[in-house]
């Protein structure tokens, strides 16, 4: 008798490669942004583990991939534990490498009262990021993935995705903070990752509502892409392939800090693709890790686990738009 997998019992752990940026992230919490001029009186402080590159590992690792991480942090106390964060994680780090006379990359993040947040980024080290193209292809081999987002040189980011392309790796992209991506890039990615203010900068539509990000969505995929996931926060996210795009809402949460929701989402998406799930299933997965999240402070900590996840109530059902 043979047995199917279905989307709650993965038959293999894929093996994930991200490439991309940790930071040391600095938290105030607040009770709103301040205005300009105003001085503000906020609640708390804390340094946490974040960088969209190392959240995105841990949530792949978190949803039970063997990940690898390759990136830049400096040689100072952020530095070392933020690679402690990720070994604690199962998270290979034999490619993280510590950058003399370079601070860590540091990330100053106002959380509101609200959830919402904004991110201030220095980049440190993870500007001095650089792609070793025959190790890189040594190390893709095998990998369901390479993740990519753009918090490091994009000359380097570019590098990498043709290097995976050429290994013949998929490549995930959350091209995030946006920047324009290069022409000869596009057909290289397999997925893209995109919220619906990076939707708009890309394609040049607004994104706002789950038809407005199908059709962004799909003038992205018209550039050669396979799928295209735009989140849209509170309203999940709309997933567009070949057989159309669907509106996947999100279960309704109390958000305490939406700070690396996207990264859990992308994580999770990743590594049920690399399981072999469908993608609107690996979507849903996506949602139901990144409503956990957002109801947890914090960038790192913050990331479910696998289990947590499958424990965790179903979004409603999805609507082809
Ligand atoms: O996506 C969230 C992350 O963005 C934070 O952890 C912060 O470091 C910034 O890079």
């Amino acid at each position: 008798m043979s047995l199917k997998p279905s989307s709650s019992s993965p038959a293999r752990a894929p093996r994930i490669v991200v490439l991309g940026s940790l930071n040391m992230d600095l938290v105030l919490r607040v009770p709103h942004a301040p205005a300009a001029g105003e001085t503000l009186l906020g609640h708390s402080i804390a340094t946490i583990p974040g960088g969209k590159g190392a959240n995105q590992a841990v949530s792949c690792a978190r949803e039970g991939a063997q990940v690898r991480m390759i990136g830049c942090v400096g040689d100072d106390a952020h530095g070392s534990a933020l690679r402690d964060a990720l070994q604690r994680d199962g998270i290979d780090t034999a490619a993280l490498r510590t950058v003399a006379g370079e601070p860590t990359g540091t990330a100053l993040i106002l959380v509101e009262d609200s959830g919402q947040n904004r991110i201030v980024l220095i980049p440190g080290a993870n500007a001095r990021l650089e792609v070793d193209e025959a190790a890189l292809a040594q190390q893709l081999q095998g990998a369901a993935f390479l993740v990519a987002q753009f918090e490091t040189p994009l000359d380097q980011v570019a590098r990498g995705i043709a290097v995976a392309h050429g290994a013949g790796c998929k490549v995930m992209l959350n091209p995030s903070p946006v920047q324009p991506i290069a022409e000869p890039l596009w057909p290289l990615i397999d997925t893209l990752v995109v919220n619906e203010i990076e939707a708009q900068a890309l394609c040049g539509q607004s994104a706002d509502s789950p038809q407005e990000a199908a059709q962004a969505g799909r003038a992205l995929r018209a550039k050669g892409i396979a799928r295209v996931v735009v989140t849209l926060g509170a309203r999940g996210a709309v997933a567009i392939d070949a057989d159309g795009a669907r509106h996947h809402p999100a279960p309704k949460v109390q958000a305490v800090d939406t700070t690396a929701a996207g990264d859990t989402f992308l994580g999770a998406l990743a590594v049920a693709l690399g399981e072999g799930q469908s993608f609107d299933d690996a979507v849903r997965l996506g949602i139901r890790a990144a409503a956990l999240c957002i109801q947890q402070p914090g960038a790192q900590p913050s990331i479910p686990q696998r289990d947590a996840v499958l424990l965790s109530p179903l979004p409603p059902d999805w609507i082809t738009l």
